[in-house]
């Protein structure tokens, strides 16, 4: 027989659980059972002595949070910009420095009245959704080599009924794709290999969402050589905080002139945006 706990018991026994796996392990305990029980948190507050129905499958939840695995992947929900996505483990979870992403793409979509983007490795659609979103003529062109990250991105372009805006199509970088692209958008894996990550990272997120090659910026270098060699007009792309220098040099080496890096929210380099639009 499995006995019977009330909001009250199970709480601090969840805390307890997910003590060592994160730092507010309170407010993830009561995130998971908000989750289980479909209920908000002021519920959970407001009617303690109720009796949590299902609690094995409560405690399964638990022990999947304390081995690590992402609370996005367990509640299979993520917030990011002004929306919330559906999310799942063969996706990587988007992150809230790829707002800045956006803002910059958003800055030169509408300066230049841009109608026609590619995003490279769209993952679970995040950046695509959010420009097509406040873009309504924005046409978007998104690619991925993973299958999985696909399937997710199909979801939530459903979701916010996206289908006749953005074409996901299974292919490395841009192969394949020869319609007209004023802009390439991309947050590719940046991380050199071997670089030893988090376990919530490295054991559950797609190693071929984060990990590049030796030194980890070749495929920004791949992305800038094709966005040159397309006839872009602009390149805004996500970079690992100490890939400033060798992006600098690659584009200098490019001859490209305009090339502007931002911050992230901890102030450190976190990404570009080229401009290939030759003033006359
Ligand atoms: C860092 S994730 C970014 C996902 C999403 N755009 C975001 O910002 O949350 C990088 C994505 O690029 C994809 N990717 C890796 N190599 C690629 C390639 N050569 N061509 C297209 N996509 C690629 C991965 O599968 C992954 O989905």
């Amino acid at each position: 027989m499995v006995y019977k706990m009330t909001i009250k018991e199970i709480l601090p026994w969840a805390k307890e659980q997910l003590k060592y796996a994160c730092e507010r392990p309170l407010y993830e305990a009561e995130l998971l059972l908000m989750y289980h029980m479909d209920r908000d948190r002021i519920y959970l507050k407001l009617h303690d002595n109720v009796i949590v129905e299902n609690t094995k499958e409560f405690k399964e939840l638990v022990e999947r949070r304390a081995g690590h695995e992402p609370m996005e992947y367990i509640t299979n929900t993520v917030s990011f910009y002004d929306i919330e996505l559906y999310i799942a483990s063969g996706a990587l979870i988007p992150r809230p420095e790829t707002e800045i992403l956006i803002d910059r793409a958003y800055d030169i979509i509408e300066e230049h009245d841009i109608k026609a983007i590619a995003e490279i490795g769209v993952g679970s659609g995040a950046i695509s959704v959010v420009l097509a979103r406040k873009f309504p003529e924005l046409q978007i062109v998104s690619s991925d080599i993973s299958k999985d990250a696909l399937s997710i991105a199909t979801q939530n372009i459903k979701r916010f009924d996206l289908q006749n805006r953005i074409e996901l199509r299974h292919t490395s970088l841009l192969d394949g794709i020869d319609t007209d692209i004023e802009m390439i958008i991309s947050n590719p894996p940046y991380i050199a290999k071997n670089t030893p990550l988090a376990p919530n990272v490295a054991e559950y997120e797609p190693h071929t969402a984060l990990y590049s090659q030796e030194k980890g910026d070749e495929l920004l270098k791949e992305i800038i050589l094709l966005a040159k060699e397309r006839g872009v007009k602009y390149l805004a792309c996500e970079m690992g905080y100490d890939q400033r220098e060798p992006i600098q040099e690659f584009a200098d080496s490019l001859g490209i002139k305009s090339i502007e890096f931002y911050k992230d929210f901890a102030g450190l380099d976190r990404g570009f945006v080229m401009r290939f639009v030759s003033y006359v």
